[in-house]
């Protein structure tokens, strides 16, 4: 499972951008789906017939989308300016390192006078940001990059055991839970359509569309959360990493359908599967993109408490992964809800 996460999270894949993380994710499901097809906007849908007698269809939804950047201008000497693609606060990036399809880029930023400096450093904002990539001109710059290009963070995958860091958790570790889950269950009793997303950090685009198309009976978004288990942490919130996977009960953007709620809760009582509940008092998933959509499908979230969201290095519990893994498969086989 290690090695999976690891291989879709390193993938650089930002909104809009998604092939390379699709082609990952159809790699390692080969000879485990009945089907799969790209929509019109990008998504890739997997399925898996079940074989129940009243069986239902499900959605297990992970967005295969990044944050990153896109570069706007290239200066004369051959300096990069961005902006972001998604939520990427432009404090995240002071020293940090870029990759645009194997060019690596150091962020740094405007210091003309000390008064300058400190300014950039403690009002970061993307008009004092730039990217060096070592080019020697505009024209050299313009032989590596080009202006559209879409960027990603570049940060290594580390298994601080039983901790897991790597750039993109958020969401390809959701990308990992629902392949495995497909790789695991053989004989599901639903219909299993795995949806990976594109467009989840701009404004669930993806979501959106699949719910359109796939008319299911509920939908499940499989997502990264916030943590509060690090030193003053937000003391109006309780998640934290190795004590399971949570189970949404609302965020900023949608309040889980009481099913769904009940379906999670359910399966984690009855395997021994340890969970939490989450209440988040900002953000929003797919699970929105699937409640408001057509005629609107139930639709919830399960969540993976990660620390440093957003940031190049997301850290998720390993053990919170294959409980979620074992919680869904609950779920694909489980005959009546
Ligand atoms: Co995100
Ligand atoms: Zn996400």
């Amino acid at each position: 499972m290690k090695e999976l996460i690891k291989k879709l999270a390193q993938v650089s894949a930002p909104s809009g951008r998604e092939r390379k993380a699709h082609l990952a994710i159809l790699e390692e499901l080969e000879g485990f789906i009945d089907g799969h097809r790209f929509d019109n906007v990008g998504n890739l849908i997997v399925w898996k017939n079940g074989n129940g007698e009243n069986k239902k269809k499900i959605i297990f939804d992970g967005h295969a989308d990044e944050i990153g950047v896109v570069i706007t201008h290239i200066d004369e000497r051959g300096f990069l300016r961005i902006d972001p693609v998604g939520g990427v606060n432009p404090l995240m990036l002071l020293g940090v390192l870029m990759n645009f399809d194997g060019i690596t880029g150091i962020v740094s930023y405007e210091a003309e006078t000390d008064e300058d400096a400190r300014k950039s450093l403690t009002q970061p904002s993307y008009d004092r940001l730039f990217v060096d990539i070592g080019a020697t001109s505009h024209e050299d710059a313009c032989k590596k990059v080009h202006i559209g290009q879409f960027g990603s963070y570049l940060s290594p995958f580390f298994d601080l055991d039983p901790m897991l860091v790597s750039k993109s958790m958020d969401d390809r570790v959701a990308c990992a839970i629902v392949v495995q889950t497909i790789k695991e269950t053989q004989h599901p009793y639903h219909d299993i359509y795995g949806v990976f997303a594109v467009q989840e950090e701009v404004g669930l685009l993806g979501a959106k569309v699949a719910a359109y198309d796939l008319h299911a009976d509920i939908a499940i978004a499989v997502d990264v959360t916030a943590h509060t288990d690090t030193p003053k942490g937000n003391k109006r919130m309780d998640l934290q990493l190795g004590k399971g996977p949570a189970i949404k009960i609302k965020d900023k953007g949608s309040i889980s359908d009481e099913t769904i709620v009940r379906l999670l809760t359910t399966c984690a009582e009855e395997n021994q599967i340890p969970f939490q509940y989450e209440v988040l008092v900002f953000g929003g998933t797919d699970a929105q993109g699937y409640q408001l959509t057509g005629a609107g499908i139930k639709a919830g979230t399960l969540s993976i408490p990660c620390r440093y969201v957003h940031s190049p290095h997301e850290m998720v519990h390993i053990q919170d992964v294959t409980n979620a893994v074992r919680l869904l498969k609950a779920v694909a086989l489980k005959p009546n809800w």
